[in-house]
């Protein structure tokens, strides 16, 4: 087997899905080498606290220098893929552009339906039977860009907008680790800017409804 690839994870808060990524760290092939918050008293370090991961935390005020050590951090660390879990900034082109095609972000809707903020909310205002999660790779536009998985529930049951999420986010502890998965294996590739999956053109997510 091949190296595990080194990624990135970015965290804003409670970093559930930053603890299910380092669970699945050996079944996926992949290691998490680095933890980023722009909070210091995320929740979510912890994860990274117990297993020493090093991590790095930054004020974020769209200052050059920041944005310099910050990529300094990732050389260092020699990440090859940043993964976005519940990371509430959005990142400034010269970062995006830096690291194109090489960062993903879990976002909890089934995009392109509902990019942005309250998806759970809006889901059960348009009365949808079902909502979900996507995994897509970032670009300079908000959540849109190229999908390639997505996990998929039933809103049936969910009242309120917090008993939703609570149901997604079981899917998300799932999907994203075995996305990640897909990329370390080399199973999901970018050629001359397409995405392939298996060698086929993705065209449409992979469902992963496990
Ligand atoms: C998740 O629902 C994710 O889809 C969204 O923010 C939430 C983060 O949860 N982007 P956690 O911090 O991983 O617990």
């Amino acid at each position: 087997m091949s190296s595990p690839l080194k990624i990135a994870v970015f965290i804003s808060g409670t970093g559930s899905n930053l603890g299910s990524i380092i669970r699945n760290q050996s079944k996926y092939n992949y290691q998490v080498v680095l933890v980023v918050s722009n909070k210091e008293s995320a929740k979510g370090l912890d994860f990274a606290r117990e297993p020493n991961i090093p991590f790095y935390t930054f004020q974020w005020n769209k200052e050059d220098k920041e944005l310099w050590h910050l990529q300094e951090q990732i050389s260092l660390q020699q990440c090859e893929l940043i993964v976005l879990a519940g990371f509430m900034k959005i990142l400034p082109e010269p970062f995006t552009k830096a690291y194109k095609n090489k960062i993903i972000n879990i976002h909890p809707s089934l995009l392109p339906k509902y990019p942005g903020l309250h998806t759970h909310q809006r889901a059960l205002d348009n009365g949808d039977e079902f909502h979900g999660a996507t995994v897509h790779y970032v670009n300079e536009e908000l959540d849109a860009g190229q999908r390639i998985s997505q996990t998929i529930i039933e809103t049936k049951g969910c009242n309120d907008a917090d008993s939703l999420a609570t149901r997604l986010l079981v899917r998300e502890h799932s999907l994203f680790p075995y996305t990640i998965g897909l990329i370390a294996a080399n199973r999901v590739t970018w050629q001359n800017d397409e995405l392939y999956l298996d060698g086929e053109k993705l065209t449409e997510p992979v469902i992963f409804n496990e």
